[in-house]
């Protein structure tokens, strides 16, 4: 596991942009592994803006995005797809078919999420996930107490992450109460993952993801069994994890990277 630390939100952005860009450059058919909300909304401008300088294509890029909302049509104004479509694939020149998210309003929603399974084995395998983490230590919408041998399948949400979201909803009631997840086995198999982390609302998340023992009720926990996390965090977010940090006998590093 190796942690980079950076000053802030902009800089922790750049940085996750620079990577995501310098691989899709270096690859034919490069599988990349996307997430939603607030953190990653400062990569893609980036990615964007990367794109429009002429600096990278995204035309032999495969996607997957981590989750979909149970409920919501893909032209919901709320659902992942819409955040997606808005953040980053109308301004990219990524072909539509190469983009997958959950299916939210499938009227087969096992038999998807088997599908959605076997299509990221087709493709070869993510080869960097894009993830967040949320203050009850989820990822993707893998909530506290699934299985850590999880694929890609249904969830409750639970009530802090519904009220955490509600920020983009006009109200507590309208956030739906199911999403569909890849499971936390899923994530595990992306060959690189490379965790996002600001602001100090994030920083006991954080500390608990890397300090913690295993365990179920933290799903963040489980990357530290991953061989190639790379997390990058501002300042606030490693606020915590610096109070305690020694060096010598840490099982990560600490590297300090600045924009140049
Ligand atoms: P956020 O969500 O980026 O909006 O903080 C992260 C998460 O809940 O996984």
């Amino acid at each position: 596991m190796q942690i980079i630390k950076v000053k802030n939100y902009e800089e922790m952005s750049v940085i996750a942009s620079s990577m995501l860009v310098e691989h899709v450059q270096q690859n034919e058919s490069p599988v990349i592994g996307l997430a939603t909300g607030s953190t990653p909304e400062g990569l893609y401008r980036s990615l964007i803006a990367e794109y429009r300088k002429g600096a990278v294509s995204f035309q032999g890029v495969t996607t997957f995005n981590l989750d979909e909302y149970v409920g919501l049509n893909k032209d919901d104004a709320t659902s992942y797809q819409f955040y997606m479509n808005q953040k980053l694939f109308d301004h990219i020149d990524i072909p539509e078919e190469q983009i997958h998210l959950p299916n939210g309003v499938s009227e087969e929603l096992q038999q998807d999420c088997t599908d959605y399974e076997s299509n990221i084995q087709k493709a070869g395998g993510i080869d960097i996930q894009v993830l967040g983490i949320g203050l009850n230590g989820h990822i993707g919408f893998n909530e506290p107490g699934t299985s850590f041998l999880s694929r890609t399948h249904a969830v409750e949400l639970t009530a802090s992450t519904r009220e955490a979201n509600s920020r983009y909803f006009s109200s507590l009631a309208e956030v739906p109460t199911q999403a569909i997840s890849m499971g936390i086995a899923t994530i595990m198999e992306s060959k690189k993952i490379l965790l996002l982390v600001s602001g100090e609302e994030k920083a006991e998340a954080l500390y608990q993801a890397i300090n913690s023992p295993l365990s179920e009720e933290f799903p963040a926990t489980i990357l530290q069994l991953h061989p190639e996390v790379t997390i990058i965090a501002d300042e606030l977010a490693l606020s915590k994890v610096l109070e305690s940090y020694d060096e010598s006998e840490s099982a990560f590093e600490i590297k300090e990277l600045q924009m140049k």
